[in-house]
C-alpha cells in the first residue's frame, strides 16, 4: 500500500505546527486508499547541513543523514506541514529536504499551511524547491490563518470546511504518488 509521511515542518518550543500536523494525520489514518506516518524534524534533529559531498552523489557519512534518508526513502508521498517564516518556510524543513536527494526523487508532496496570510507564500516557496528534488506537488492546499483558526494565535481551532480540504488535498496526493510508481520502480 502507498506510504505517506505527514511532516511536522517546525522545531520551534511552543510550535503551533504540531497540533496542526495531528489534526491533519488524524483525518489522513480514517482513509483506507494508503497509510500515513507523523514525521517530526524535532525527533530527526538534524544539524545544519554537514554531508561534505552535495547529496545528488547520494555518499552520505554521517549516521543522521543515513537514518533521515532510510525514514524519507520509505515513503512513497508526503504531506508538508509548513509555517512561514519571513515569507519562506522554515529553516528546519529546508534544511531537512536538502539532506537528501533520491530519497525524494519521482514522490509526488501535497501541503499543509499556517501563517496571517494562511502560509501562502512558505508553499509557493515549498513549490519552487520540491521541483528542484523532483517531487510533484498537487495544486489542493490546506491553509488555515493565524487569525480564525487560532485562538490567541497559538490554541489550534480550525473551522469545520478545513477536513473537506484536507480529503480533496489527499485525494489529489493519493493519486498523484500512485501514478508516480513505475518511475519509482517499487
Ligand atoms: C521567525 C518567524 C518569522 C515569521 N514570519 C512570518 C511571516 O513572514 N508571515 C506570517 O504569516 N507569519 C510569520 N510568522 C508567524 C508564524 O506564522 C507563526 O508564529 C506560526 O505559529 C509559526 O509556526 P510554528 O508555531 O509551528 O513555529 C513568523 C514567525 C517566526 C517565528
Amino acid at each position: 500500500m502507498i506510504k505517506i509521511a505527514v511532516i511536522i515542518g517546525s522545531t520551534r518550543p511552543g510550535r503551533n505546527g504540531e497540533a496542526v500536523a495531528k489534526w491533519v494525520f488524524d483525518i489522513a489514518s480514517r482513509r483506507t486508499d494508503a497509510q500515513f506516518e507523523l514525521v517530526d524534524l524535532k525527533e530527526a534533529n538534524l544539524p545544519l547541513l554537514d554531508e561534505p559531498v552535495p547529496p545528488s552523489r547520494g555518499q552520505y557519512s554521517q549516521p543522521h543523514t543515513k537514518a533521515w534518508a532510510a525514514k524519507i526513502d520509505s515513503f512513497d508521498g508526503f504531506v508538508f506541514v509548513t509555517p512561514e517564516y519571513n515569507h519562506g518556510t522554515s529553516a528546519a524543513l529546508k534544511n531537512a529536504i536538502d539532506y537528501l536527494y533520491k530519497e525524494w526523487n519521482n514522490k509526488a508532496a501535497a501541503f499543509v499551511s499556517y501563517g496571517s496570510a494562511g502560509g501562502a507564500r512558505a508553499v509557493e516557496h515549498l513549490r519552487l524547491v520540491m521541483a528542484e528534488v523532483q517531487v510533484a506537488t498537487v495544486r489542493n492546499q490546506v491553509m488555515f490563518s493565524l487569525f480564525t483558526d487560532f485562538e490567541n494565535f497559538s490554541t489550534f481551532k480550525p473551522a469545520a470546511h478545513h477536513e473537506k480540504s484536507v480529503n480533496a488535498m489527499l485525494d489529489q496526493l493519493v493519486a498523484w504518488t500512485g501514478a508516480l510508481q513505475p518511475l519509482r520502480g517499487k
